[in-house]
């Protein structure tokens, strides 16, 4: 596990920004394993200014998302479909047949996270899985306790990650409980995975996955044991290293 500790959150997205550069550089047929969250939208906003400067192309990209809500379609404003889109997709060079969100509105959910690990596989896997992190140390939807070796599924959301989330929707507004998730084994099997934090608030959760056991109750320690992590953290989210 590499641990880089920059300035703030500009330049942790500008390293992250250029980890991408670089990989699509190398290979432009890459397969992205992409977050949502606040944390990686400044590394979006970076890789749309690239993109449409020219210097990098989306154009033979895959891309595979985290997770997604359970009980929202693709279309609902909360989805991390929809925000994926928002976000990046409808700024860059992206065909989006190419690009893949654990399906919420699945009517057999469990069948659908077989068919989206059996999709990564067949994309030959993730080249490198980008992550934030939950106050918790969950990353994905990989809430503490999740076993360390987990493929993608459908997980109930705790109560402090249904808080933390909770800006984001409107004091009336339906809040999903349940995700599908990748799983940690899911992730683990990327070839580079690049985890972003920023922030204080992120400290904790920071100091657990590094410096703390290999355990599932904090589900980022599994990073501990990829061969490639890169955690890429601001001053404010090293503070308690
Ligand atoms: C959600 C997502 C995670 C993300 C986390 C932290 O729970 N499922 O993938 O890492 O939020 O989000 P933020 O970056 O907004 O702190």
């Amino acid at each position: 596990m590499q641990v880089v500790i920059l300035k703030d959150a500009a330049e942790v997205a500008a390293y992250g920004a250029d980890i991408f550069t670089t990989q699509l550089k190398r290979k432009a047929n890459s397969v992205l394993g992409l977050a949502t969250g606040s944390t990686p939208v400044a590394l979006y906003q970076e890789l749309i200014k690239r993109n449409q400067a020219n210097e990098i192309s989306f154009a033979e990209v895959t891309s595979f998302n985290l997770d997604e809500y359970l009980g929202l379609d693709g279309s609902h404003p909360q989805s991390y479909r929809y925000f994926m889109q928002q976000q990046l997709f409808d700024h860059i060079n992206i065909d989006k047949s190419h690009t893949h969100v654990p399906p919420g509105d699945a009517k057999n959910p469990i069948t659908a996270c077989g068919e989206y690990e059996a999709r990564i596989k067949s994309a030959g896997g993730i080249d490198v899985q980008l992550l934030g992190i939950g106050r918790n140390g969950h990353i994905g939807f990989n809430e503490p306790s999740s076993g360390l070796t987990s493929r993608t599924r459908v997980k109930t959301l705790t109560k402090a990650t249904i808080d933390d989330n909770a800006r984001f929707f409107k004091a009336d507004e339906y809040q999903p409980h349940l995700s599908i998730t990748m799983g940690i084994g899911t992730i683990l099997d990327a070839k580079k995975v690049v985890l972003l934090a920023t922030g204080e608030n992120k400290a904790e959760a920071v100091v657990a996955m590094v410096e703390g056991p290999l355990t599932a109750a904090c589900p980022a320690s599994a990073l501990q044991m990829h061969r490639d992590a890169v955690i890429v953290i601001d001053e404010a989210a090293a503070s308690k290293l």
